[in-house]
Formats: C-alpha cells, structure tokens, sequence
C-alpha cells in the first residue's frame, strides 16, 4: 500500500519542513491546487512547488481542482510536477492528457463522489492513476463518503479484467478506518491530509494507516 500525505494540512509558514517530517513514510507527495472557481478554496500552485522541489525528492502528486487545467500543466512540468491528475468534472481529459504526457508526466483522472464511475471507465486505457474522491473537493477533514467503495471495487474489477497497468488512488476522509476499507475494495494509494499533519507524529500516523490498510493486493495476490 502507498501513503500519500496530502500537505493541504500542513502547516504552509513551515512547507519543507512539514515534508521532511513525513518523508521517510511518505510514497508520494499529494499536492491539492485550487483556483477558487472549481471548488471554493484556495490553495497553492506552480511558484510553491517549484520552491518545495529544491527541498524534497518525493514524487509530487499533483491534483488539479481548477477550472483550465490546460493552461497550467507546462508551468507544472516545469515546476517540477511528477504527475497531474485532472477533474473529469471539466470536460474532455483527453487533449490534458497528451499534453501531460508530452510534458514527461504521469498522467491522473479524478471524479467527484456524485460522479459515476461510467463516467471515467472509457478512459481507463489511457492513464496511469484513477483517483476517487471521497469527499467532495475543496477541504481537508471532510467525513470519508463510503458509497465511493463500490466504485473501487467496480474499478478494480476493471482493471484487473484488462490486465491495465493503472494504480487507483483514494482522497478524502483517509485515516486508519476507512484506510482499511479502501483498501480491501482493492486501492493501491492512499491519499490523507488531517489524519497525518494533525497528528503529534505526522510520521506514526502514516505508518498507523499503512499497517491497518495490510499488506494490499501483494499479500492478495500471491
Ligand atoms: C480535498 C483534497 C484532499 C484533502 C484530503 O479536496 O483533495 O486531498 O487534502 O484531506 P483529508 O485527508 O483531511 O480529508
Ligand atoms: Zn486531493
């Protein structure tokens, strides 16, 4: 199972020391950017990741809940972005996703949890994460949405019927619970923001949703 902690609940006045705190539990950094028009908060962009890239070498996860995607994804790359994951809630993803990967990144498509999963699965043969929102987008430390369960589960049916090499990721709510929940729908990540950054121990809470969530499908599987 990867942790991605989500910095939207990090403190920003201490941003790389925040990371440093929890790298050493940390698979992937989650990097929550919001325009004040997709979603009604707002939050960082290319300028803060591009400063934060000099300071850690974890893989930057970046979650784009802004209206024009596709106006931003070159200062990404160029900030240093590793993957972009764009809203399927803004229309068309596919001219975002050649372009993500023409810019040498990972290519991601979220939906929001009133959102079907027929809406995403047409696409599943041409990215490298589906993301499922757990809560609607826009805050840190909403309540996890468990009907979200059936469309991982459908999801992972999916993908593994195609043999498709795509990671399915989960946001919002994540903590040791529903980590675990999550995790026997069949998600390979888990995203979480208040349950690490609020914690005393940043590190131990990553570490406390990693043991709960198991040993995922590799124990599964073999
Ligand atoms: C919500 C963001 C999430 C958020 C999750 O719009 O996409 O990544 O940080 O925060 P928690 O884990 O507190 O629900
Ligand atoms: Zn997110």
């Amino acid at each position: 199972m990867k942790i991605a902690p989500s910095i939207l609940s990090a403190d920003f006045s201490e941003l790389a020391g925040e990371v440093a705190r929890v790298a050493q539990e940390a698979d992937l950094l989650h990097v929550d950017v919001m325009d004040g028009h997709f979603v009604p908060n707002l939050t960082i962009g290319p300028p803060v990741i591009k400063s934060l890239r000099k300071r850690t070498d974890l893989y930057f996860d970046c979650h784009l809940m802004v209206d024009n995607p596709g106006d931003l994804l070159d200062d990404f790359a160029d900030a240093g972005a590793d993957g972009c994951t764009v809203h399927i809630e803004v229309g068309d993803p596919r001219p975002l996703f050649g372009r993500i990967r023409e810019l040498g990144m990972r290519v991601g498509l979220t939906f929001n949890p009133d959102t079907p999963f027929d809406a995403v699965e047409p696409y599943l043969d041409e990215i490298d994460v589906l993301l499922f929102m757990s809560v609607f987008p826009g805050f840190g430390g909403q309540a996890f949405i468990p009907s979200v369960l059936d469309k991982v589960a459908a999801a992972r049916r999916a993908v593994d019927e195609r043999g498709l090499p795509v990671e399915l990721e989960i946001d919002g709510g994540i903590d040791p619970e529903t980590g675990a929940r999550a995790a026997a729908a069949g998600v390979d990540i888990l995203v979480a923001g208040s349950a690490i950054f609020h914690a005393d121990d940043p590190a131990a809470a990553a570490r406390g949703i990693r043991e709960a969530a198991g040993p995922g499908r590799a124990r599964q599987s073999s």
